[in-house]
């Protein structure tokens, strides 16, 4: 019999292999990519790529575990709920150098990555990514889907919405309110309230126009770093009903 832990990666990308190391370092055993560019991609590293969402969904009682290592918020999200909807476990991952507070909840299929801290009563969705070195105090609600990029501080008490963006090295003043599927842009200070889809910038943080030239590929396995493919597509983040 095979007891070896076995984790299912969907998304073999940049993002995937920081996921992938993680999952290494906290007792995961064996671990299988898929991703939709298969078989075109069907190596990541020295990991397999097996196969595609479909073909995941078809091999879920392989796994002991299922995780979503896509950047891309409305992405993930999609493919987070097709996941859930037939029954995958989907496991979070902590880093064993990350500090999360045991009066903290992270939603299923979040990732806490090096260096990251979340602080006593924060409260995350599901698939959420705290990313390496960023902090989210007390008491911070983080809707589902939610990246706080590296280096990002989150205060305590903001509330931030499902699928939004906290860009590199930004910072967010106490008991603020992000709405949902907004862009923090890097290095951005944001003092005040911030209402739904707006991509913002600046200190303190004001609106920018979105530009086309940003826009990830909505390709689940780019080959960008880690942290590069996310939400900038505002026409991909569409709104949804989960609870
Ligand atoms: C804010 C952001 C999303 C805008 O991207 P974009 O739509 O491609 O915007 P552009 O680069 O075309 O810039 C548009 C304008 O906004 C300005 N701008 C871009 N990013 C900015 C930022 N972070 N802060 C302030 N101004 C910014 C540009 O200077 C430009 O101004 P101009 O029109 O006067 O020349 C992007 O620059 C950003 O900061 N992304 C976060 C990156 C990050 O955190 N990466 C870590 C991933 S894990």
């Amino acid at each position: 019999m095979n007891n070896r832990r076995r984790l299912a990666i969907l998304g073999a990308s940049g993002h995937g292999k920081v996921v992938a190391d993680i999952a290494t370092q906290t007792g995961w055993q064996e671990l299988v990519f898929y991703d939709d560019a298969w078989p075109d991609r069907c190596r990541l590293e020295h990991w397999e790529v097996r196969g595609t969402l479909a073909m995941l969904l078809h091999d879920l009682s392989d796994y002991d575990g299922v995780f979503v290592a896509i950047g891309h918020n409305a992405i993930r999200d999609v493919k987070l709920d097709a996941l859930m909807s037939h029954g995958a476990r989907i496991v979070s991952l902590v880093h064993p150098r990350a500090i999360v507070s045991p009066l903290a909840r992270l939603g299923a299929g979040s990732v806490v990555m090096p260096g990251a801290v979340i602080n006593a009563f924060a409260n995350l969705g599901l698939g959420v990514i705290v990313n390496s070195a960023a902090t989210v105090d007390h008491d911070c609600r983080l809707g589902d889907c939610v990246h706080v990029a590296p280096g990002a501080n989150v205060a305590g008490d903001v509330e931030v919405g499902r699928l939004s963006w906290i860009g590199a090295g930004a910072v967010v003043r106490q008991g603020v309110a992000i709405g949902t599927s907004v862009v923090v842009g890097a290095g951005a200070a944001v003092v005040a309230d911030i209402d739904d889809d707006l991509v913002m910038g600046g200190v303190p943080a004001r609106p920018l126009m979105p530009s086309s030239s940003g826009s990830d590929s909505d390709d689940q396995g780019d080959d960008t770093p880690p942290c590069a493919s996310n939400v900038l597509r505002l026409d991909l983040m569409s709104p949804k009903g989960r609870s």
